[in-house]
């Protein structure tokens, strides 16, 4: 028994097993369990994975087991797993808003399970997801769960479960930010007289430019902003701008509200008692 059992097999699970192809995983160890006929056809015809409607005979098959369901409905997915468990696998749940105490209320005290905050440039490999285990997880399971996200982009531990609710104010949900920067400077740029396309384009090498500055450099994102800023120059004048109105303000207001819907999703989706 050695395989890797996705229960759900929408946008991340797909990510994330493209990412493990990718890096050279065996297709023959990954399982999806997805009630989408559909789904269930572009996973096989992409990976060659094998893929089932039966939650908990795959369950039975698995040394690991990736919740990667919608948060709404992970309350009743987990409980039908509960008695498929007995041969120990680790459980890890991707799910935004899902503590471990409910986790462990649906599937057993004795169970050992990780809380994962993937993003979605997992991918094209180039994800963050932040990790937190149980007391019950091995130094074995931890090493197998590191190279599943490993192969999709970096890894980190957190200290403590609060933390994954910052992962998501960070890295879960921080995509869409940089996204919503991309639209916003292609839109200006239109305004300012450049075609769509070329609009576009300056604004999406940029950032990636930036990205790629901000990682391989040894200079920090303040030394690199300084550098890039001269006295009275094009760029100090936007930046002042954005100070004036309170960009760092309005970025901590959103990150702030991001923590705060994964802390509600926690009292919506995450009771032990619904
Ligand atoms: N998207 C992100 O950026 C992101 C980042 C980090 C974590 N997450 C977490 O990842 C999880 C999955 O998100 P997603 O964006 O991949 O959602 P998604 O695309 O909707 O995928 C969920 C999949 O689960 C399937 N499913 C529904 N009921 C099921 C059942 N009873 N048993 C097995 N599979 C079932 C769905 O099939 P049908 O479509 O046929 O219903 C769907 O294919 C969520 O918990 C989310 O919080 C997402």
């Amino acid at each position: 028994m050695s395989s890797i059992v996705f229960i759900g097999g929408g946008n991340m699970a797909s990510c994330i097993i493209g990412g493990m192809i990718a890096q050279g995983f065996s297709a023959a160890n990954i399982v999806v369990s997805e009630p989408g006929a559909e789904s269930r056809q572009r996973l096989e015809e992409s990976y060659g994975i094998k893929t089932t409607a039966d939650n908990r005979a795959a369950a039975k098959q698995a040394e690991l087991i990736v919740l990667a369901v919608k948060p709404q409905i992970m309350n009743e997915v987990v409980q039908e797993l509960a008695d498929c468990l007995g041969h120990n696998p680790a459980v890890v749940s991707i799910a935004a808003g899902i503590p471990l105490t409910s986790l462990q209320n649906w599937l057993g005290d004795d169970v050992a399970i990780i809380r994962a905050m993937p993003n979605t440039p997992a991918m094209v490999l180039c994800g963050a997801t932040g990790l937190f285990a149980n007391s019950l997880v091995t130094t074995e399971q931890q090493t197998q769960v590191e190279k599943v996200f490993d192969a999709v982009g970096y890894t980190c531990w957190v200290d403590n479960e609060a933390q994954i609710d910052a992962v998501i104010a960070v890295s879960g949900s921080g995509p869409a930010y940089f996204f919503r920067i991309m639209e916003i400077m292609q839109q200006v740029g239109q305004e300012l007289g450049l075609p769509p396309q070329v609009a576009g384009d300056l604004s999406l090498k940029t950032a990636l430019g930036a990205a790629r500055m901000a990682t391989e450099s040894s200079a920090n994102p303040t030394q690199l902003r300084q550098q890039v800023t001269s006295p009275g120059g094009t760029t100090e004048a936007a930046l002042q701008t954005f100070e004036d109105q309170g960009l760092e303000d309005t970025f901590r207001k959103a990150m702030n509200s991001a923590l705060t819907r994964a802390e509600q999703m926690s009292t919506d989706f995450g009771s032990a008692f619904k």
